[in-house]
């Protein structure tokens, strides 16, 4: 455990992507909504004189997650969920897994808690011990961003007990086909809240939609720190829509679609010499380990092609690459210029 943040718990993939350059930076799968959704957006602009009004949105994602609509919350994306809680909640000794993403720790500490991190060792996966007994707040993501584990969702659920608030963040969890180790719908876990994020699976990263489950009391102290309308009404459109079963249907496919890719990526990935990739990957991403990870990743970026540093994740460091899964074509592009930048960095090695 360590409890200072030594690390830019605000960096993130979108600062690695610029103008010609190939995004393996960024996870998100699409770079916009698809044209079903863009029209049923482009419909709701006409409503933009009115307040924004989200009980339809607030119905579909109950209805989707087999919840009462008091068990919802629609925020701003994810990223706003975790600075709700983080302003709501007083916890005693607030515990976040890592690897993982950094802004609940980031979001934690700027309203003034002292965060622990729990770092899990290679292969990052969750033990029960990894986290302190008393912790009466723990924060983790499933599957994590950035090894692209998946825990298993009793491993997760025996985390929760009455006295803590358990917060796993899911927002990558539509990218595994059923979703079979969401706790979206676990209603009798105690004091569990479940983060949800549309952005990346359907192209809304600046709609900025998401959403939190959990028990009613507790969403209600979440909401108390909610500015007024700050999901907008296309923001909202975007949460009905992509919640009825159609969408489910369409980002289930994709999902899908994403196990042979990843499949076909992780084993050109492993035939390099040098890399060492997580393994049991399961989202649409995966974590390498390169040697002179900071030079390989000069060297991509002069190849045109961005990848994610690893050494602003607590737990990682310059060695970590993590890669998004792209098509296949991509993909093979993206190992090719791998393959490369290592050579060149063995050969300065060796000068
Ligand atoms: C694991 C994880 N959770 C949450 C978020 C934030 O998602 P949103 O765009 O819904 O705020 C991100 C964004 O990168 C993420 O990687």
């Amino acid at each position: 455990m360590t409890a200072e943040p030594e690390i830019d718990l605000h960096h993130h993939g979108d600062a690695e992507v610029g103008a010609n350059l190939m995004d393996f930076a960024v996870n998100v799968r699409l770079p916009g909504p698809p044209t079903w959704l863009r029209r049923h957006l482009v419909e709701a602009l006409d409503t933009l004189g009115s307040y924004p009004d989200p009980r339809r949105a607030r119905a579909a994602v109950a209805r989707r997650h087999g919840r009462p609509e008091q068990e919802v919350l629609l925020t701003a994306g994810a990223a706003e969920a975790f600075v709700l809680l983080a302003r709501a909640l007083h916890p005693h000794r607030a515990v976040c897994v890592h690897p993982s993403f950094t802004e609940p720790e980031a979001a934690l500490r700027a309203a003034g808690h002292r965060v622990e991190r729990a770092v899990l060792p290679y292969p990052f996966v969750l033990q029960e011990a990894s986290v302190p007994e008393d912790a009466d707040l723990v924060v983790l993501g499933n599957p994590t961003n950035p090894t692209s584990v998946l825990h298993s969702a009793s491993q997760v659920a025996a985390l929760a007990r009455p006295g803590r608030v358990l917060v796993v963040d899911e927002a990558f969890c539509d990218t595994v086909p059923g979703e079979p180790d969401s706790l979206a719908s676990r209603r009798e876990l105690p004091g569990l809240l479940v983060v949800r994020s549309l952005t990346k699976t359907w192209g809304l990263a600046g709609l900025r939609i998401g959403y939190v489950l959990g028990a009613a009391p507790l969403l209600e102290q979440l909401a108390a720190q909610q500015p007024l309308w700050s999901v907008s009404a296309l923001a909202l459109v975007a949460a009905e829509q992509c919640n009825t079963p159609a969408a489910l249907a369409e980002a289930d496919r994709a999902a899908q679609d994403l196990v042979g890719r990843r499949a076909r990526m992780e084993a050109s990935l492993s035939q390099l010499d040098d890399v060492q990739v997580v393994p049991g990957g399961r989202s649409s991403f995966l974590l390498v380990q390169v040697p002179e990870g900071a030079a390989v990743r000069v060297r991509l970026r002069a190849a045109g092609i961005a990848v994610r540093r690893g050494d602003s994740f607590p737990g990682l460091g310059p060695a970590w690459l993590r890669l998004a899964v792209r098509r296949d074509e991509a993909n093979r592009t993206l190992v090719t210029a791998l393959a490369c930048a290592l050579q060149s960095a063995t050969r300065y090695h060796n000068i």
